[in-house]
């Protein structure tokens, strides 16, 4: 038992943290900010918006945006403290091992990968979405059959249906090349990252200004036509809310899926050992970045709900094509363009994150070393890592449909906010004399509102997430009990030190 719940001590992390092979501390406030940034704006804004407003929500999405916001908001606080205090790479799995003990960590990092793949996975199909769309306006389409995945969910029965077609080619290609490039060690840089976000805001902030022009209140009425709750249980019995063709309705059930625009600025964390100064930094970075997305979402969305009634809203290319039904095509390229720049720095931030998770849980022993560490010995990158990464991302997002991927995504990130919220709770008794250069501003309360928010958002998710939330861990108890606790560093160090 003692075993299941030993933790990585804050003394053992810091020193980690000024070994040798640390990255040089080089990026500033601003730099964080836009890797937040950078992270965040992609596929929940520029396609995930389109089939929640459509199916789920209704114009009510300005305020599922605005409630799961909120619920970053108070996670976001407890990131920022933990950052300050132990700004090592690793985020919420790290930040569990030093507080709720191995096991904890397991489940968390063992959640995490299947997350980072699930999201990649989303954005890869977003952006094959994004670029059909485009190379359509230049008149060139691809073959159907190799345009999307064998099977879609039919929103109105809740069925599986065929659709004809094999794979999703521009998907499966998008993730290949992706990998490539990770395999190859063209890491993304601040500056490159600097481009992508400048582009990425200044279409969006044309979509809004230029999108405004075109809004009509009248699309608007009704604001709620599904309701707005949306909470449920596996699906059923212990309802609170519509539910149909098995799924939860409304706006809560809206700002459960719409979770997934805001999943990425908990990467500022991983990027707290290149921070120049982390402790003051990486909380600007964390609490700049969500602050600002919040804001322009809040505002895309209104201005979408604006322009197009919500049974109109397009699912594959929603933005760009909701500037072609108010009759500005040229709009529409300038969209695409942007939508696919700001894809595609998000897909190579996620790809890049999952092996960084793999090798941190690697190196602690919870995971083969000769697989998950292996550095490529002259691309010095965790290539097989990232090979296992990219083939699990292209496979997915070339045959699973955007609304089943859907319904499988943000329980995990929303599990891990949850242990980061307990972490800070259970940090400032385990160790309240610890320096915290960022404190998290009214404790207990915030955690406590930020834990509860997110299993909120939880039970507001689709039933698939929770069965595949439960045969994951399955698989992972499975995997820790056979392997992890008995390669664990951790464990290995207390039976020498018994000896
Ligand atoms: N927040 C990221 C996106 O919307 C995952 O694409």
């Amino acid at each position: 038992m003692k075993r299941l719940f030993a933790t990585k001590s804050l003394d053992l992390l810091l020193e980690e943290m000024a070994g040798e092979h640390r990255l040089h501390r080089v990026l500033g406030p601003v730099s964080l900010t836009a890797m937040g940034i950078g992270t965040i704006i992609g596929a929940g804004i520029f396609v995930v918006i389109g089939a929640v407003a459509h199916d789920t929500t209704g114009p009510a999405i300005i305020v599922s945006l605005m409630v799961s916001g909120v619920a970053c908001v108070f996670a976001a606080l407890c990131y920022a403290e933990f950052a300050s205090m132990a700004p090592v790479a690793g985020s919420a799995y790290t930040y569990a091992y030093a507080t709720l003990g191995e096991l904890f960590a397991w489940i968390i990092g063992w959640d995490l990968i299947l997350e980072y793949t699930v999201a990649a996975s989303s954005v890869a199909l977003g952006w094959s979405h994004y670029f059909q769309n485009l190379i359509g306006m230049l008149g060139v389409s691809i073959p159907e059959c190799i345009a999307r995945a064998p099977f879609d969910n039919d929103p109105l029965t809740g069925h599986l249906v065929l659709t004809g077609t094999f794979i999703d080619l521009p998907a499966f290609l998008v993730s290949a090349l992706l990998t490539i490039i990770l395999v190859l060690g063209i890491k993304e840089s601040a500056r490159f990252n600097a481009v992508m976000v400048v582009i990425k805001l200044s279409v969006v902030l044309f979509v809004i200004v230029v999108g405004a022009f075109y809004v009509i209140p009248e699309n608007w009425h009704p604001f709620a036509p599904f309701g707005w709750k949306g909470l449920s249980f596996f699906g059923g019995s212990l309802t609170w809310g519509e539910i149909s063709a098995g799924k939860p309705l409304g706006m809560l059930a809206g700002a459960g899926i719409m979770f997934f625009a805001y999943i990425g600025f908990d990467c500022v964390s991983t990027q707290a050992e290149e921070a120049r100064n982390p402790q003051r930094d990486v909380p600007i970075g964390i609490i700049a970045s969500l602050m600002i997305c919040t804001v322009l979402y809040i505002a895309v969305a209104a201005v979408l709900t604006g322009m197009v009634p919500a049974k109109d809203i397009q699912i594959d290319a929603p933005i760009s094509a909701a500037f072609g039904q108010v009759g500005i095509p040229w709009a529409q390229s300038i969209i695409g363009i942007g939508a696919m720049a700001g894809l595609t720095s998000v897909l190579l931030t996620l790809m890049l994150g999952q092996p960084r998770i793999l090798l941190a849980m690697a190196r602690d022993g919870l995971l083969p070393k000769s697989v998950f560490a292996a550095i490529h010995p002259r691309f010095r990158t965790p290539w097989k890592s990232s090979i296992i990464t990219g083939a699990a991302v292209a496979t997915l997002s070339s045959l699973i449909p955007l609304r089943v991927l859907l319904e499988l995504v943000n329980i995990g990130t929303l599990l891990a906010f949850v242990m980061v919220c307990l972490a800070v709770l259970i940090m400032r008794r385990t160790n309240p004399n610890a320096t915290r250069p960022f404190r998290c501003p009214f404790v207990p309360l915030t955690p406590i509102l930020g834990t509860v928010l997110c299993l909120v958002l939880m039970l507001a998710l689709p039933p698939a997430n929770w069965w595949r939330l439960l045969l994951w861990l399955l698989v992972g108890f499975y995997i820790y009990y056979r392997y992890g606790r008995h390669h664990s560093v951790l464990a290995k160090e207390r039976a020498k030190e018994k000896d």
